[in-house]
């Protein structure tokens, strides 16, 4: 099933609150948390002090893509937060099949998020044992950034490879998504669609939901 999922790093973080309503409001499935470490991408954005804080006031679950270094760290802290999918870099790690067991022996979705330099091939070997993959369609670090056409073609790749094996992944596209990027995506295969500053600019966060739907 298709699903919209906010990023909350283009909201007000003097104002989260009011803005985790009003997403909540307008329709959203659930929120992408981005943890950045200003290691593994040249920014900081906030950490687990914060989500914690998101998670008491939000109504639907919870994505943390991690962004950093390490990131096995933060696994439990997340779980004993009720966040319901964790995502890191292959990139970022020398360990990604241990990490998704760990991810899934706690009780959340495992998906591995990819940048737009790396390869499907990659995943060839972990495909059956994740829930989700993240195509990057931007570098990761930064919000309001336009996407980079040439990921589209890992997201075909990625559905060739889901049906040829009957694979149970979900694929889920994040940065420079709008109404026209994610009907290019949807058509290639993605079913979770983030979206920052474009659904936090809109007048009508709604409208703007139910257009991102299709
Ligand atoms: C970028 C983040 C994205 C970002 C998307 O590093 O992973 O989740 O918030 O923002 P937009 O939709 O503005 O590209
Ligand atoms: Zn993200």
């Amino acid at each position: 099933m298709d699903k919209i999922l906010p990023s909350l790093l283009a909201g007000d973080f003097a104002n989260l609150e009011r803005d985790i309503d009003r997403m909540e409001a307008a329709g959203a499935d659930m929120f992408h948390l981005d943890v950045m470490d200003g290691q593994f991408v040249p920014n900081i954005s906030y950490g687990l002090p914060v989500i914690e804080a998101i998670s008491k006031v939000s109504n639907i679950p919870l994505d943390v893509h991690l962004m950093t270094l390490q990131p096995d760290q933060f696994i439990e802290e997340l779980k004993r937060m009720g966040v319901a999918m964790v995502s890191f870099h292959v990139e970022a790690t020398h360990h990604p099949h241990r990490l998704i067991q760990k991810i899934q022996q706690n009780g959340m979705k495992a998906g591995i998020a990819l940048n737009p330099h790396s390869s499907i091939s990659e995943l060839e070997y972990l495909l059956p044992d994740l829930d989700f993959v993240l195509i990057m369609t931007v570098n990761p670090g930064f919000g309001g950034q336009q996407f980079i056409s040439q990921c589209v073609d890992k997201i075909t790749e990625l559905e060739g490879m889901r049906r040829a094996h009957n694979y149970q992944f979900d694929i889920e596209v994040d940065g420079g998504i709008n109404d026209e990027t994610a009907a290019i995506c949807r058509r290639e295969g993605a079913n979770l669609f983030v979206s920052g500053s474009h659904l936090f600019k809109a007048e009508d966060p709604a409208a703007a939901i139910s257009r991102l739907r299709g």
